[in-house]
């Protein structure tokens, strides 16, 4: 029997306990603070920015958008990250990603402090989680392991293949996956035939960003399927990677796109926001 994954209800669900908690954290004092830098205005990095904001309100964070056009130096914005780092009233940043081609990515995420680093983008909390020790996790990637968790699809021993090797998915996804026990295989835009591997999937991950990417022929019998893309198809809809209406005859599982992978991206945020606040209790 097919099951769609709604990502959409299960982050509604755990949204309650959420305010509750943040509810309790400011009977003691402590209103968990969440600063987003954005650089320019790119239209997916627009909407992924206004959803954590209107998430983070929805809650009581205390949340500051810092906007940057453009043409802003990576100077300007290392001090901008620096000046956070040190101010005590911050528990936790992110800098959304991608910057503009001028400015050196691997700095500006280096120079956020692990301690504040809500998306588990430096080395050091990348390091951490290779080492199945993890501190805080990259969003998306801990959101597929509730999304799973919350659907009673253990990864356990099942042949997981990940589509994507980028930093902000598929190799912390790789990392959780296989902290997991399950069996990991990472597949990219180098790999020869694709198609053999995603059909030995028991879970099919697709972080690609490519519409129609993945067809119903890629995928085995019963299999889950995750998808991470947020494409715009030809005719400007929003789609995911994966051919949906094909892919969901073959699939057992699947999440939709909007309303699978998106929210838990977000509740992941909020969520490891709040852990990072509690420590000043
Ligand atoms: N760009 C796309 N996804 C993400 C994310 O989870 N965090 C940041 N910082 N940038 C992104």
């Amino acid at each position: 029997m097919f099951k769609l994954i709604s990502g959409k209800a299960i982050a509604q669900k755990r949204q309650e306990d959420l305010r509750l908690e943040v509810e309790n954290l400011k009977n003691k004092g402590v209103t968990p603070s969440l600063r987003v830098i954005l650089v320019g205005h790119s239209g997916p990095s627009e909407i992924y920015v206004r959803n954590k904001k209107r998430r983070a309100e929805e809650l009581g964070l205390d949340f500051e958008l810092i906007r940057f056009d453009e043409t802003v130096t990576e100077q300007e914005l290392i001090a901008s990250i620096e000046s956070l780092n040190q101010d005590q009233t911050v528990d936790a940043m992110l800098v959304q990603l991608p910057l503009p081609k001028h400015i050196d990515e691997e700095k500006v995420v280096q120079t956020v402090s692990p301690y504040k680093d809500v998306d588990g983008f430096s080395p050091i909390n990348f390091g951490y989680l290779w080492q199945n020790n993890p501190n805080v996790i990259p969003s998306t990637a801990g959101g597929i392991m509730t999304l799973l968790e919350e659907s009673e699809i253990n990864p356990a021993s099942k042949h997981v293949v990940i589509v994507g090797r980028s930093n902000i998915v598929g190799r912390p996804l790789g990392a959780l996956m296989l902290n997991a026990d399950a069996t990991v295989t990472m597949a990219h835009s180098k790999t020869k035939d694709l198609k053999s591997i995603t059909k030995q999937a028991d879970i099919l991950i697709s972080a690609v960003g490519k519409a129609h990417f993945i067809t119903a022929d890629m995928v085995k019998k019963g299999a889950t399927v995750i998808d991470v893309g947020m494409n715009r198809d030809e005719n400007d809809k929003l789609v995911g990677d994966v051919d949906f209406d094909d892919v969901s005859e073959v699939a057992g599982a699947m999440t939709p796109v909007p309303g699978g992978v998106g929210p838990m991206t977000i509740l992941t945020l909020m969520e490891q926001t709040i852990e990072i606040a509690k420590k000043r209790v």
